[in-house]
């Protein structure tokens, strides 16, 4: 069992649990990721370490509120207990010379903002563009203007309802225009991060993307996660989850991350309407 030490809210659907777990916080790097099955019956799913102590044997993870599972565990408290948490997974993000683009929309901001705040801690200057819908889905911007000066902070909203109107290709097409980015690290929506890498590739710069498809073991076992890079199959629980954008099939990932749309509404809507602590 591992037991939650600290739980923050940081928005209506936006948590950080602090988690005990000494073992898993010598070994954790930027990128990697733990899985996490709540409850004995509870599904395994995936979230991206956003800190770690190794003295003090915690390692934190950002969660926004989704479906079935993530609603569940927003309901957890400081000392309850996560039935299994495995970790670290994955691949660190190679954290290369010169200056960096971060880019993520929707969810992608919680994967994002551990990267940023370590290649920040790292010493390389970093632009971070947050994208979302709407105002009220841009995640953690406090934490990412605490780490970044103004002016590299990059905000844009399809609505308009905050920053700029438009999507993360406009600023990031600046960026390169500038002179003002080496390396780009992109997370979130499919199309987002398809598009962000066609600018990239016409600026002849890097781009990674931090690829998202369903996990279920996290180990290479099962195979759920399978991606199709430069034509090659690959898991991005074991090989990734970091890619060079410009190899990934991107309709092959979208189509993978939808085949479970039915059942993922069926699931939530079964949780909310039984709602009971039986659940947990
Ligand atoms: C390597 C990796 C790191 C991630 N890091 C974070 C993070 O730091 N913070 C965060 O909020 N989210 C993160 N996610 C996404 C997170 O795992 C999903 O939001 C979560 O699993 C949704 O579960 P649910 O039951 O609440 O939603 P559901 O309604 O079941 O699913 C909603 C959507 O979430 C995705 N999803 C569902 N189950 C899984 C699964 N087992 N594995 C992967 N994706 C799934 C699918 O795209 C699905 O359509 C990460 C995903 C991956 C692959
Ligand atoms: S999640 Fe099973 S092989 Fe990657």
């Amino acid at each position: 069992m591992f037991k939650i030490l600290q739980k923050t809210q940081f928005s209506e659907k936006v948590f950080k649990f602090r988690i005990e777990a000494p073992e898993m916080a010598k070994h954790a790097h930027a990128g990697q990721f733990l899985m996490v099955r709540a409850n004995e019956r509870g599904e395994r799913v995936p979230f991206t370490f956003a800190d770690w102590n190794a003295e003090e044997g915690w390692v934190e993870f950002i969660f926004m509120v989704i479906g079935k599972t993530t609603t569940m565990l927003s309901t957890y408290e400081e000392g309850d207990s996560l039935q299994d948490v495995v970790g670290p997974l994955g691949v660190p993000t190679e954290m290369g010379e010169g200056t960096w683009v971060v880019i993520g929309g929707g969810v992608g901001l919680a994967i994002a903002f551990p990267v940023a705040r370590q290649l920040v801690a790292t010493g390389h200057e970093v632009h971070v563009i947050m994208g979302a819908r709407t105002k009220d889905l841009l995640l953690l911007e406090d934490q990412f203007r605490s780490i970044l000066p103004d002016d590299h902070l990059h905000i844009t909203t399809d609505d308009g309802s905050y920053g700029e109107q438009g999507v993360v290709t406009a600023p990031l097409e600046r960026l390169l225009e500038g002179g003002d980015a080496d390396r780009v690290f992109c997370v979130g929506p499919v199309p987002m991060m398809k598009f962000s890498t066609l600018t990239a590739q016409k600026f002849g710069t890097p781009i990674i993307a931090s690829l998202n498809p369903i996990m279920v073991d996290g180990t290479g076992m099962c195979g759920c996660c399978r991606v199709e890079i430069d034509g090659q199959t690959k898991f991005a629980c074991v090989d990734g989850p970091d890619f060079d954008a410009t190899k990934v099939d991107w309709n092959d990932l979208r189509a993978r991350q939808a085949a479970y749309r039915t059942e993922e509404g069926q699931s939530l809507k079964a949780y909310e309407e039984a709602n009971c602590a039986c659940q947990r």
